[in-house]
C-alpha cells in the first residue's frame, strides 16, 4: 500500500486526477469506479475544471461504476447516488448516461441487483481504478464494520453513525434510508487500482485502523492491505494518528518520478 500525505486537498485532487486521466489516455474504453460522499468532490471538479479548459483526455468511451446506492428514495431523488454521480461528474463530463451504472435500487428487483451488478461489472471487463472514501466508523463502500472481507454486492443496513454522517444530505438523519446496495469487499478488492482519499480529522482514526491497524471486519476499509496497487491519499489532518506518518512522507519525498501512482 502506497500511503502519500500532502498538505492540501488541492493538491491531492490534482494527483488523483492526473491518474485518471492517465488512465484513460492509455485506455479510452476504461472502466472508472466512482464514490460518492464529500471528499471525491474535488477530484471531481479538478477533472470537470481541465474538460472544460479543454486539457482533458476524451470520456467518451470510458464506463463508470458507482460504488453503492440507497434503497427506498423516490426515484430520481437528487440525493440518491445516481443522481449525485451525473450532477457532480458525468455530466460536466459529456458522459452517455447508458455508460454509467449504479446498483438498480427498484423494490422489485432487489433479490437479484447484487448479482445483475456484479454480472455488469465483470461484462464492462472489470474496474480499472476504483475511488473510495471512508467512512468515520472504517467503512468503505457501506460496508459497515462487520461485513465479510470477501463480500459481494448485497443490500445492507447503515449503522446510526453512518445515518448520522450522512444527515447533511437529506433534512435529518431520520430521512436517511436505512437499506443500501452496495459492492462487497470481494468486489471492490478486484478492482485493478484502489485509490482511497481521506481528508480532515475526523477520519484520522479510522483511516490509522485501516492503514496500520490488523486487517479485519472491523474495520472493513482494513481490506485495503489485502490489495497490491492500493494508493491512499491523505491530508495532514486525516493522517494525524499514523505511527509511520514521517516513512511515508520520506518515500514519497524520494519516490522515482517515473513510478506515478
Ligand atoms: C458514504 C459513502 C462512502 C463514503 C463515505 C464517506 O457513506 N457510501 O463511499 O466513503 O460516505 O463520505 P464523506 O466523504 O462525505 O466523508
Amino acid at each position: 500500500m502506497e500511503v502519500v500525505v500532502l498538505p492540501d486537498t488541492a493538491r491531492i485532487a490534482a494527483l488523483v486526477a492526473d491518474a485518471v486521466e492517465d488512465l484513460v489516455r492509455r485506455r479510452p474504453d476504461a472502466v472508472l469506479g466512482v464514490a460518492t460522499g464529500s471528499t471525491p468532490l474535488p477530484v471531481y471538479r479538478e477533472l470537470v475544471r481541465r474538460r472544460d479548459a479543454g486539457v482533458a483526455p476524451d470520456y467518451d468511451a470510458v464506463r463508470f461504476f458507482t460504488l453503492d446506492e440507497y434503497v427506498g428514495l423516490p426515484a430520481g431523488s437528487e440525493a440518491s447516488y445516481r443522481c449525485t454521480i451525473a450532477r457532480e461528474l458525468t455530466d460536466p463530463l459529456g458522459v452517455d448516461a447508458s455508460h454509467v451504472h449504479g446498483p438498480d435500487p427498484s423494490p422489485d428487483g432487489l433479490a437479484d441487483a447484487g448479482e445483475r451488478y456484479e454480472a455488469a461489472i465483470r461484462d464492462a471487463g472489470g474496474i480499472d481504478l476504483q475511488l473510495l472514501g471512508i467512512g468515520s466508523d472504517g467503512h468503505l463502500a457501506f460496508n459497515e464494520p462487520g461485513s465479510s472481507l470477501a463480500s459481494r454486492t448485497r443490500i445492507k443496513t447503515l449503522t446510526e453513525q453512518t445515518r448520522r454522517d450522512n444527515a447533511r444530505f437529506f433534512g435529518s438523519a431520520q430521512e436517511v434510508p436505512r437499506h443500501v446496495l452496495t459492492q462487497g469487499l470481494g468486489t471492490i478488492l478486484e478492482a485493478r487500482h484502489l485509490v482511497l482519499v481521506a481528508t480532515g480529522g475526523a477520519k484520522a482514526a479510522a483511516l490509522a485502523a485501516a492503514v496500520e491497524g490488523p486487517v479485519g471486519a472491523s474495520c472493513p476499509a482494513s481490506a485495503l492491505q489485502l490489495h497490491p496497487h492500493a494508493t491512499v491519499l491523505l491530508d495532514d489532518a486525516a493522517a494525524a494518528g499514523l505511527e509511520r506518518a514521517a516513512h511515508y512522507r520520506e518515500v514519497w519525498e524520494h519516490k522515482p518520478t517515473w513510478q506515478g501512482l
